[in-house]
């Protein structure tokens, strides 16, 4: 059958536009290591679910020969698809034209898909790899920018917004991606920052490479604006898959449940004996969280940052659950400023996307010292306190070793309601640690004491004999019971059974003051 001519013109222009900024860009963008645009989204979305919009749009703009550069498209691809089943929207950015650098008609596409994604209560993923700003366009071009900005805002809470840095992502436009719940960067081939080295350069005189100044190790590292780094694009994609797994649709919803075939009674013997003879022994609390979860996984989050706390998703019969665990193996496990900003904001995530959170506790308090102090550990340490005082998803706490002072109140104690208060027989739930209790309040009879160090060792003793354990909190009720380590599992799973309609809400406000 003969196609006819309208067709065939149709058909013309769909594959001018597939080539974005054309074949000599896309083959410029495979030598640096890089897919295109239209790839990425394949290698994203279920096969041959991608559904674009806004295919054959084009800028309206001349100046600085802005004419001759009009492309279909405009330098980003848009639409929506199917991520394991589920609806999705995605835009990524087309580096092949104009950079793949933000215009008029370009921020408008993003936009349409952002509210589209809100009405229907969709996740929206961003694929970044862009030189900012389109300079020929002007402010115009920041104003495209702020449009996407007070979408990612309202959006935020709303529907899970992923970003994927997978090239340059500089000057304001990091802070589309910086609003949303994650990103993730690609080692070597991709970079953040708000100004550049040259800037840096000229501004502080500090000489520094794009690697160094914005890679993803240094974002994954020092500044925590990454919260996973990967070794390849394909990777990235497929964490993103990954990590979509375990949230719902939308607020309103909760995650998926899936089928899970490892045993919900299963017993693990060895977590008996994980917990040192020697309180001050560090041991890895990984070893716990793994040995808990169905088929032992564990998508840690922000693996590589403030180590001190290991955050994470993962499934208990297969029910998501967002996992907040101090590390012993990490600064003793103390709660510092990085610690408690990356605690809370994964406790906040889980709380608006309706994951409960199950709560390791190994914490010897928060890290005293100037640098802190003047930090503001105070003001920081209080967000932690503050999002898990707030979140009224299931939250089930096991104290598996200490659990002194303000810390044991922070991490998703009885008072801040916790639902389910869990502890090991190894627990020392106390104001303070032996040592510093017993310099305190035996400080004259050691000072006038002939042998101090002896009466200092009998006084720790009687000390951890009366409160260096869990008894105290259960009879007061502060600790639901008193488990052993290798039933953790059975428990959490019950526990789980038991909040899944759980109810419970915050005062009616226009929003809270988080000590921000
Ligand atoms: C228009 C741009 C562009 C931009 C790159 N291009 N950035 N066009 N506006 N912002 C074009 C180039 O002219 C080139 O066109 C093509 O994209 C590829 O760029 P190259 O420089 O050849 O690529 P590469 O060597 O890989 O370098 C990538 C880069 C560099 C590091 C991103 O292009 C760069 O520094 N661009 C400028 C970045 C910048 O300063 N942007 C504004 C930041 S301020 P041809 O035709 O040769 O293929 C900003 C404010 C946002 O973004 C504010 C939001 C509130």
């Amino acid at each position: 059958m003969a196609i006819p001519e309208k067709i065939q013109y149709l058909r013309r222009q769909k594959s001018e536009a597939l080539l974005g900024g054309g074949q000599k860009r896309i083959d410029a963008q495979h030598k640096k290591g890089k897919l295109t645009a239209r790839e990425r989204i394949d290698l994203l979305l279920d096969e041959g679910s991608f559904q674009e919009i806004d295919m054959l749009v084009k800028h309206q703009y001349s100046d600085f020969g802005l004419d001759k550069q009009r492309y279909y498209g405009d330098g980003v691809v848009t639409g929506h698809g199917l991520i394991n089943g589920r609806q999705i929207f995605v835009f990524s950015q087309d580096f092949t034209v104009l950079g793949g650098s933000l215009s008029e008609a370009y921020g408008k596409k993003i936009c349409k898909i952002m509210d589209m994604a809100m009405k229907v209560g969709a996740p929206v993923i961003g694929l970044n790899d862009s030189g900012g700003a389109r300079i020929q366009e002007g402010v115009v071009s920041l104003g495209a920018y702020a449009d996407i900005f007070l979408r990612n805002t309202l959006a935020s809470g709303v529907v899970p917004q992923i970003s994927a840095i997978m090239g340059p992502c500089a000057g304001g436009a990091v802070y589309s991606p910086a609003i949303t719940d994650f990103i993730l960067m690609v080692k070597k081939t991709s970079f953040m920052f708000v100004t550049g080295p040259e800037v840096v350069k000229t501004v502080t005189h500090e000489e520094v490479t794009f690697e160094e100044l914005g890679g993803a190790e240094t974002h994954a590292t020092k500044s925590g604006v990454s919260h996973f780094v990967s070794e390849n694009e394909v990777e990235c994609l497929q964490t993103i898959r990954k990590l979509l797994s375990y949230m719902p649709q939308n607020n309103m919803e909760d995650p998926p449940r899936f089928e899970c075939s490892d045993d919900s009674h299963r017993i693990d013997e060895d977590l008996m004996t994980i917990i040192p003879e020697n309180p001050n022994k560090p041991y890895e609390m990984r070893d716990i969280i793994t040995r808990v979860l169905d088929d032992n996984e564990f998508l840690e989050v922000h693996a590589d940052y403030a180590q001190n706390i290991v955050v994470g998703l993962g499934r208990l019969d297969g029910r998501s659950v967002g996992i907040v665990a101090n590390q012993p193996a990490a600064l003793a496990g103390v709660l510092d400023i990085d610690s408690s900003i990356k605690g809370a904001r994964f406790v906040r995530f889980c709380d608006a996307f309706n994951i409960p959170i199950v709560t390791f506790v190994d914490v010897p308090g928060f890290l005293p010292g100037t640098e802190q102090e003047w930090r503001g550990i105070i003001k920081n340490g209080a967000k932690l306190l503050y999002a898990y005082c707030e979140a009224t998803v299931p939250k089930i706490t096991i104290i598996t070793r200490k659990a002194y002072g303000g810390a044991y109140d922070v991490m998703s104690s009885k008072h801040i309601r916790g639902d389910v208060n869990y502890a090991w027989p190894s627990s020392e739930i106390a104001v303070m640690g032996p040592e510093g209790a017993v310099e305190i309040i035996f400080k004259k009879e050691i000072e006038n004491a002939d042998d101090k160090e002896k009466i200092t060792n009998e006084k720790v003793a009687e000390y951890r004999k009366k409160f260096a354990n869990p008894y105290i909190a259960a009879e007061r009720g502060y600790i639901d019971e008193i488990i052993e380590p290798q039933e953790t599992r059975l428990k959490l799973i019950r526990s789980l059974e038991m909040l899944e309609n759980k109810v419970d809400s915050n005062p009616r406000k226009k929003h809270g003051n988080i000590p921000l």
